[in-house]
């Protein structure tokens, strides 16, 4: 199996390199040959390919000539590298190969997340009611119907450019609307008499990014600090989609999101949910984040009409105990969970096997198009 990064003059190449490590670790267990490739040594010709290997005893790594993979696992990192031509070129590459699996093309956007989830019955009530902030008018007529609302940047990730909106009541009834925005660890608060003025405040703020408004949700809380769910979605050595794990995110004292860099925190679901829900409805909550996650899973994999292996989805849950979807990320963070870590990595490589008994029934047929990417065009990275 080979990584798919993005080289660095500096550090050999982007990504978390102990991430890595540890999936090279895990396939040596199991009999996988693991190394990472990057996107300047590409080349899928001949029968072999350059690609830097990890040597434990000496703990470096050496570029070498190495088999082609039969698989390739796409870690790079950040949307701007994604979207280079040349990046553009070897993702189109490896999805149209013959012989070797290719999944997880591309980061997935909060739009077309909302738009895939929003098409199909069974995932629709999972969604907060979601637009594209466009107009301040329509933020006035979505704030009429929700008293807070969440701006978030579209291809934004760990809490960057996140805004809360509310509408309030101070005691002299005139500034009716407040603003938080997320800054490092806390969120800063403004209040303003009328939509006009906010508006302009946002626009100073997103500048010219695209933005998704999305109904507020009153997450539940533990000793006044609300959390959110973490779930790591990973399909296993039979292909299917499974839970690797549950983890949760409970928010920094002063925050809007829970993420750890922004002062949030990890804890333990169970005890979280366990204060407000009790043990079985606590055991009911989980079972049904659970299978609610799979779910949408499936959706997502379906409408994007690529082949995916993993993605790590963000899941409130409000005070009934009802689900709700945030976000889904196709380039999972490692979770600091030790059970959570070692089960995505047993998946990974498991999955990897499974993926290579399929590459080597494959048809020898130059341009052969995998399954699951014939259904549609293959697609673009997400814009
Ligand atoms: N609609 C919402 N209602 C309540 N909380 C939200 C909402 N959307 C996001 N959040 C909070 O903000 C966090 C970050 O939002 P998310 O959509 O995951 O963006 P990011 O890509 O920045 O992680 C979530 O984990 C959750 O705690
Ligand atoms: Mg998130």
């Amino acid at each position: 199996m080979a990584i798919l990064t993005y080289s660095d003059e500096k550090r050999l190449f982007r990504g978390n390199q102990e991430n890595f490590i540890d999936l090279i670790r895990t396939g040596e267990e199991k009999g996988v040959l693991v190394y990472v490739m990057t996107t300047s040594d590409f080349k899928l010709t001949g029968k072999s390919a350059v690609g830097f290997s990890y040597h434990f005893q000496t703990k470096s790594w050496k570029k070498e000539l190495l088999p082609l993979p039969h698989v390739i696992y796409n870690r790079i990192p950040y949307r701007k590298f994604e979207l280079l031509p040349e990046v553009q070129q070897i993702i189109q590459t490896c999805m149209k190969h013959g012989q070797i699996q290719f999944f997880n093309p591309a980061f997935f956007n909060k739009w077309t997340l909302f738009e895939w989830l929003n098409k199909s019955k069974e995932t629709q009530e999972f969604i907060p009611t979601t637009q594209k902030l466009t107009t301040s008018d329509e933020l006035e007529k979505l704030l009429q119907k929700h008293p807070s609302l969440y701006l978030k940047p579209i291809r934004g990730k760990a809490g960057k450019g996140i805004m809360k909106v509310s509408r309030v009541q101070d005691k002299s009834k005139s500034r009716r609307f407040q603003l938080s925005v997320q800054d490092k660890t806390k969120s800063h608060i403004s209040r303003y008499t009328n939509v006009v003025q906010l508006w302009t405040q946002i626009q100073d703020m997103i500048g010219t990014q695209d933005y998704i408004m999305q109904q507020g949700i009153t997450l539940s809380n533990y000793k006044q600090r609300p959390f959110d769910l973490r779930v790591l979605v990973q399909k296993n050595g039979l292909g299917e989609w499974n839970i690797a794990g549950v983890g949760a995110r409970l928010a920094g004292k002063m925050s809007i999101t829970t993420h750890v860099p922004r002062g949030g925190s990890i804890d333990d679901p169970a005890k979280l949910l366990g204060a407000g829900f009790g043990t079985l409805g606590t055991r009911k909550i989980l079972r049904r984040a659970k299978r609610v996650a799979l779910i949408i899973a499936k959706q997502i994999e379906k409408s994007s009409g690529t082949m995916l292996g993993e993605m790590s989805m963000d899941l409130g849950v409000d005070g009934n105990g009802q689900i709700w979807f945030f976000e889904a990320n196709s380039k999972p963070m490692k979770f600091d969970e030790p059970h959570i870590r070692k089960k995505s990595l047993d998946n990974l490589i498991l999955y990897c096997i499974h993926l290579s008994k399929i590459s080597a029934k494959k048809p020898k047929a130059a341009g052969s198009v995998k399954k699951k990417a014939s259904k549609s065009a293959p697609q673009k990275a997400s814009r």
